[in-house]
């Protein structure tokens, strides 16, 4: 089978690794991939939202799969694209079609549709500035913090949790003006839900699913969970407290009403379901949706995936899914990311990478997400640039590994690393430990 992937992130590079891996894979490209992607197969100057440039691609290569790895083009419907296409029908995309991508690309809509589907998630009011007033009055109703959310897509930065009920409903009237663009002229007030969250994946064709390896990402960008906002620095998988009985939980509650939901609603929906839940003593809850994998769960979610991908994908597409079997490792997964020093503020990038076929050796998975090829030597092109993956007998020894073998890739200006005995590469003398590293939480909860 020749597939396309489309994407150039660390998730894309973790799926390219994943897929590369299966012996029904003749030919992968990656449109437009990154540096790391090109180890696994063959990267296209293509982006991932350029539906002309994919198609042409598509039919002169006779790709027989499309996996889609970020929402935006499943947002502007990529899957419908193909499917009212003649050149295209045959060619199975793996992501919803526009419709069900709107569980990610609308809250309210996302909102609603837990409404209509009796799945458990914080009480909430939409408001637009024709009923701001009643929106006021909502966030009254409520307890300090504050839950404000864009109703549309804003890469990740959408959502504000104000600690007053004046930065409240000063932010909420900001929003409806224009803080986000148009994605922000309806904001979806939630009540805030304390508890830790997780990360729970499905692959399904519409009908039928499976549940893949959960994991649990930590965001913030200083160590004890302080600091600043990032795009996820780091991931473990499984997440303790999401046992047998937990899982059932999010299974009957979430999961099922989810998939029979988007049926009942007539969405075409073939492809990855990301719920974002949030553990509210014991019981699980929605935060979000998302028609996607996690960045960077899947840099550890992928190393605990046994089963051949692609023969799931081929389950998806023909809508035979629960004929396919989905095997787990039931080893320990972490991914530790290098981001670049400044990051997730302003930062640089440009520097030459050295030391990753050295992490190689040390035996972690290195996939690549903020690189770039320049005169044959890789640098960095992102703020998040490199994220180390690594297999333990727990989370510990997985963790451990990640950190030793994170601490031989130097790039100048990196923030680098010292935990638990090891002291690392240091690119800058004037390196701050405390900065960023190590990622809260990998240190554990
Ligand atoms: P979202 O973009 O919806 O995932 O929101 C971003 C982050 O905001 C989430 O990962 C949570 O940490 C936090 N968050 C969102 N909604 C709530 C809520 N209702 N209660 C508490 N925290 C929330
Ligand atoms: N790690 C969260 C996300 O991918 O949205």
């Amino acid at each position: 089978m020749k597939l396309l992937l489309l994407g150039s992130g660390g998730r894309e590079h973790a799926l390219a690794w994943k897929i590369a891996q299966s012996p029904k894979i003749e030919k992968l490209y990656i449109a437009p991939g990154n540096a790391g992607t090109r180890e696994v197969g063959e990267n296209v100057a293509i982006k991932a939202d350029d539906f002309e440039g994919i198609k042409q691609f598509v039919t002169a290569h006779g790709i027989d799969m499309v996996v889609v790895g970020p929402e935006d083009p499943l947002v502007k419907g990529v899957y419908d694209f193909f499917k009212n296409d003649d050149a295209l029908k045959q060619v199975p995309v793996i992501g919803p079609s526009k419709a069900g991508a709107v569980l990610e690309g609308s809250k309210e809509f996302a909102k609603g549709f837990m409404q209509r589907h009796h799945i458990p998630t914080a009480g909430y009011k939409s408001v637009t500035a024709a009923n701001l007033e009643e929106g006021l009055a909502f966030l009254e109703t409520l307890e300090a913090p504050y839950v404000l959310k864009a109703d549309g897509l804003c890469a990740g930065k959408g959502v504000l949790i104000l600690p007053t009920l004046e930065e409240a409903k000063k932010e909420l009237k900001e929003m409806l003006g224009g803080m986000f663009g148009n994605a922000s002229a309806t904001v979806v007030i939630e009540k805030f839900l304390s508890g830790i969250e997780c990360s729970v994946f499905v692959l399904t064709d519409g009908k039928n699913y499976k549940i893949l390896p959960e994991a649990k990402d930590y965001k913030r960008i200083g160590e004890g969970d302080k600091g600043l906002n990032t795009g996820g620095m780091g991931s473990v998988s499984p997440v303790p407290f999401a046992d047998a009985e937990w899982m059932k939980k999010v299974e009957d509650r979430i999961i099922r009403p989810t998939v029979e939901g988007l049926a009942a609603e007539g969405i075409d929906y073939k492809g990855f379901i990301f719920f974002g839940l949030i553990n509210v003593k014991g019981e699980p809850m929605v935060i979000e949706y998302n028609v996607r994998m996690g960045d960077p769960e899947t840099e550890s979610v992928m190393l605990r995936i046994k089963s051949d991908l692609v023969d799931l994908f081929e389950g998806v597409a023909q809508g035979n899914l629960n004929e396919k079997t989905l095997e787990i490792d039931p080893r320990s997964a972490v991914c530790v990311m290098l981001v670049s020093g400044g990051y997730p503020e302003a930062y640089e990038k440009g520097f030459p990478m050295t030391g990753i076929e050295e992490a190689k050796a040390g035996g972690s998975i290195v996939f690549h997400a903020g690189t770039a090829l320049k005169d044959g030597q890789v640098v960095t092109a992102g703020g998040r640039v490199i994220a180390v993956s690594s297999y333990g007998a727990n989370k510990a020894e997985a963790l451990a590994q990640s950190f030793q073998n994170a601490g031989k890739i130097c790039f100048e200006k990196n923030i680098s690393v010292q935990i638990s005995g090891l002291t690392c590469n240091t690119c800058l003398p004037e390196i701050d430990f405390n900065m960023n590293w190590p990622p809260e939480g990998l240190l554990f909860r």
